[in-house]
Parts: structure tokens; C-alpha cells; sequence
């Protein structure tokens, strides 16, 4: 468990090597997580996967299989999933509590409804403030009957009677979202004909990646633009899906956060080990790339249908740069993370087209430069992004986190070349998607006290 406070010290380099051989590593991909547990248990038969990540928000998710009838262990720390098939779930479940996971709950609302289970999926007050008019509104279309809190959960699904089909959708996503596009792919295993989905951005393809190793024929393939198209179509499979034996990559959006420390604290090097490189998580490798950042990428090909590399990262000074488009889509997560490196970055960052933001575990253009404003930098709120003016000194001092997972992070990693400490109350939310980010931290050299 990560402590409830933190205080980061400045001043230690890190250095050292996280690798899947050694004492610590970047722990499996959380998105590739909840997709692996929840499609092996649509699966028939046993799914065994490998650097599962076990955290707070895919605890939420075998949380719900088990209410859903699903059996599951862990076994040499791979999770086994005892997948019963399509039909194989309950056909009425008690109250699915998801936690503070949205993932959790956009894609088991495309799975329930693909398996006409009747339920109510809720979740904490923070995920209950999250839209879900997105999948909703769609998911109604395919013709599944959803009751909302004025378009938020909780969420009342209505079973459907087994063997009936739901209605084939095509449909244009209006904001590039890898969990609304695989809430409706999932809902389109049970359709009576092909899912066409066309969205505005590169979201991350995990989804395809995976159906497609159990069987399901789905592609993605793009329209060039302007404004570029993303399509992506799936055929609902005749007989079962297969189930799963893969090794999970390293999340590339924990590294995110070490990444950015090694970046900033001056004398630091670090290789990261077996890191996923999925070209639509990738956007703040080049992000910083741009920035002047020293990273070498050294791709080492494919685990379980998904590129990975290692990343040997150094101490460089940055400066300023204008992120926009497709690429804020590829690093959709690691704005918190990337808003601390414009922070120290020479000149001015601009963030343009990031409305998304302000949907995720809080507003996080608003958090992120209202908590950078506390550490003295120039930090300032546009509609659809921010601006950064960075290079000055940061201020010591304590932060807030907004019940924000990444933000805690972010602001974690920010302490680390500040002039005087930072101090994080609130730091327990970092256990929903990084457990071992602390002991990881310490691990490199940094002095985190609780
Ligand atoms: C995720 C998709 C993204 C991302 C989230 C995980 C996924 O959300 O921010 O952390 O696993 O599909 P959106 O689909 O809302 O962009």
C-alpha cells in the first residue's frame, strides 16, 4: 500500500535498472490488464496471463467477474481466468461496484450488454462525475435499455432474453475514446452484423490487438485528412473466443512518471526494462523528444500481440514545445506527468485540442496548473489545454492530488528537483494504477519519506 503522505526530498540522482530479472519492474500495463481478465473471461476455457498488474482498479474488475460467476486465481503471480464462454455469465447480478475505475466500467457495460445481463455497475463519488452518456447513447442504438443519473452512473442495464441478437452499429465517436470504441466492440460480438466505428484520434488499439489473438476478426485501418479518419470494424465471431496465454508489457504509462523523474533530476540515468511500445501509447516519448529529452528507445519486438523496448533514459535540459492533434491522443495519460517536465523545461509549452483532460479522475487541466501555480511556476488554464511558461525554480510545499491517481505522481516527481520538499497528502491513490512507485522511487536513489 503506498503510505496517505509523502514528502519528496530534492537533491539524490537516480540511477539503476528496472527489469523484469531484477528486484523491481515496471509492473504490467493496467489498460492491457482489464482487457486480459475480462475478455479471457468471455473466453472458453482456462486464459493464464503473465505481469498481470494487481492494483486498486483491476482489483474493481475481478471484483465484478467474481459477482458475475466468473472464477479466477493467481498462480506463480500469473492470473488464471476459468473463462465459461460467452453465455457463461450470470444472467442477473447484484450490484457491480467499480470503484474508481472507469475502465472497469465502460468496458464491462459493452461485455454485460453483448451477454444480456441484467445488473447496476456503480461506482466512488469520483467515477459516478464521469460521462457515460458516451457509451450509453450508443449502446441504446445496438438496442440495450440503460437507465443513468443524468448520464452518469449509477447505471441500470435490463437483461435481454439469451440467443437474441443485437442490432449491428455503425457510428462516428466524437472524441477519440479507446474505451468507448471497446465498450461497443464488445456489445458487437453479439451483434447480427459488422460494427464500423470511426473516431477522430489514434486511441490506443489494445482491444483489436487481443480479439484478434482469440480469434475475432476486427481491423483498424485510417483515413488520411484533413480531418484524418480512424476506423475500426469488427465481425461478430461464429463459435468461441479463444482464451489467452500472454505475457503483459510493462505499462508505459507508470514509466511515464520515471521517465520524466530521470529527465529532470540532474546526474540521473535509468533503463527501463520490457516497456510497452504500442505506437498509440508513445506520444510522450516524443513529446520529450522534442523537448531535447536524452532517451534512447531500444525496441525488442513483440509480447502477447504488443511491441515493447527497453528505455535507457539520462538528465537533459528541455525547452518548451507545442503538443496538438494525434499526438495528445497517443499520450493521452501522460499529461499530468508531461506538465511537470514543461515545468522545468526552458520557455514556453503550449497544449492545444486536450478538452479530454477534463474528463478523467478530475479536471486535470485545472488541477495540474492550479498545483504548478502553488510550486511557483507560470501555469495558466486555456478551454482546450494549457500553457507552461517553465525553467525557473520550483517552490517546495504542499500539494494537493484531487483524488488523482496520476496527479499524486506527477507531483511526486516534481519534488525531486525543486528547491525544498514537496509534500503529498493523499498519496495512497497512487495503489490504483502503480503500487510499487514508491519502493521504485527509493529503489533509484530518490529520498521519499512517508
Ligand atoms: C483507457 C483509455 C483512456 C485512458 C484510460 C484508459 C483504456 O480513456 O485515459 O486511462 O484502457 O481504454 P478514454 O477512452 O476515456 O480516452
Amino acid at each position: 500500500m503506498t503510505p496517505d503522505r509523502l514528502i519528496v526530498r530534492p537533491g539524490f540522482a537516480l540511477s539503476g535498472s528496472l527489469s523484469p530479472d531484477g528486484q523491481f519492474a515496471i509492473p504490467g500495463d493496467k489498460s492491457i490488464s482489464h482487457r486480459a481478465a475480462l475478455f479471457a473471461a468471455l473466453a472458453a476455457g482456462e486464459s493464464r496471463i503473465e505481469n498481470f498488474l494487481f492494483s486498486g482498479v483491476t482489483q474493481a474488475m475481478l471484483n465484478a467477474l467474481t459477482t458475475l460467476g466468473i472464477a479466477w486465481s493467481v498462480e506463480n503471480g500469473a492470473l488464471m481466468v476459468h473463462g465459461r464462454g460467452f453465455g457463461g455469465f450470470k444472467k442477473r447480478a447484484p450490484l457491480i461496484d467499480c470503484g474508481n475505475s472507469a475502465t472497469t466500467l465502460r468496458l464491462l457495460a459493452g461485455a454485460l450488454a453483448a451477454c444480456g445481463t441484467a445488473t447496476t455497475l456503480d461506482g466512488s463519488p469520483g467515477l459516478r462525475k464521469r460521462p457515460m452518456g458516451r457509451i450509453v447513447e450508443p449502446l441504446r442504438r445496438m438496442g440495450i435499455s440503460i437507465q443513468t443519473q443524468d448520464g452518469c452512473a449509477p447505471l441500470g442495464l435490463e437483461g435481454r432474453q439469451g440467443g437474441k441478437r443485437l442490432t449491428a452499429l455503425e457510428y462516428i465517436l466524437p472524441v477519440a475514446s479507446a474505451q468507448v470504441k471497446s465498450c461497443l466492440l464488445l456489445a458487437g460480438l453479439a451483434a447480427d452484423g459488422m460494427t464500423v466505428l470511426r473516431e477522430p484520434g489514434p486511441s490506443r488499439d489494445h482491444s483489436e490487438r487481443m480479439l484478434r489473438a482469440m480469434g475475432v476478426e476486427v481491423e483498424n485501418r485510417s483515413e488520411a485528412g484533413p480531418p484524418a479518419v480512424y476506423i475500426t470494424r469488427l465481425v461478430p465471431p461464429v463459435g468461441d473466443l479463444q482464451p489467452l496465454h500472454m505475457k503483459l508489457p510493462g505499462d508505459s504509462s507508470s514509466a511515464a512518471f520515471l521517465v520524466v523523474a530521470a529527465v529532470i533530476t540532474p546526474g540521473s540515468e535509468i533503463t527501463l526494462r520490457q516497456v510497452g511500445l504500442n505506437p498509440t501509447r508513445t506520444g510522450l516519448l516524443d513529446a520529450l523528444g522534442q523537448m531535447g529529452a536524452d532517451i534512447q528507445i531500444e525496441a525488442a519486438g513483440e509480447q502477447g500481440g504488443e511491441p515493447l523496448g527497453d528505455l535507457i533514459v539520462r538528465s537533459s535540459p528541455l525547452h518548451g514545445v507545442e503538443i496538438s492533434g494525434d499526438l495528445v491522443v497517443r499520450m493521452i495519460d501522460e499529461f499530468p506527468a508531461f506538465a511537470v517536465a514543461a515545468a522545468y523545461a526552458q520557455g514556453e509549452t503550449i497544449v492545444r485540442d486536450a478538452q479530454e483532460l477534463r474528463y478523467k479522475e478530475t479536471d486535470r487541466i485545472a488541477a495540474l496548473c492550479h498545483e504548478l501555480r502553488s510550486l511557483s511556476v507560470a501555469a495558466e488554464e486555456t478551454p482546450d489545454g494549457f500553457i507552461v511558461r517553465g525553467g525557473k525554480p520550483l517552490s517546495g510545499g504542499q500539494v494537493g492530488v484531487y483524488g488523482d491517481h496520476r496527479i499524486a505522481m506527477a507531483l511526486a516527481v516534481a519534488g525531486l528537483a525543486a528547491q525544498a520538499p514537496v509534500e503529498i497528502p493523499g498519496a495512497e491513490i497512487i495503489h490504483e494504477s502503480f503500487p510499487q512507485f514508491v519502493p521504485i522511487l527509493e529503489f533509484l536513489g530518490a529520498n521519499v519519506m512517508s
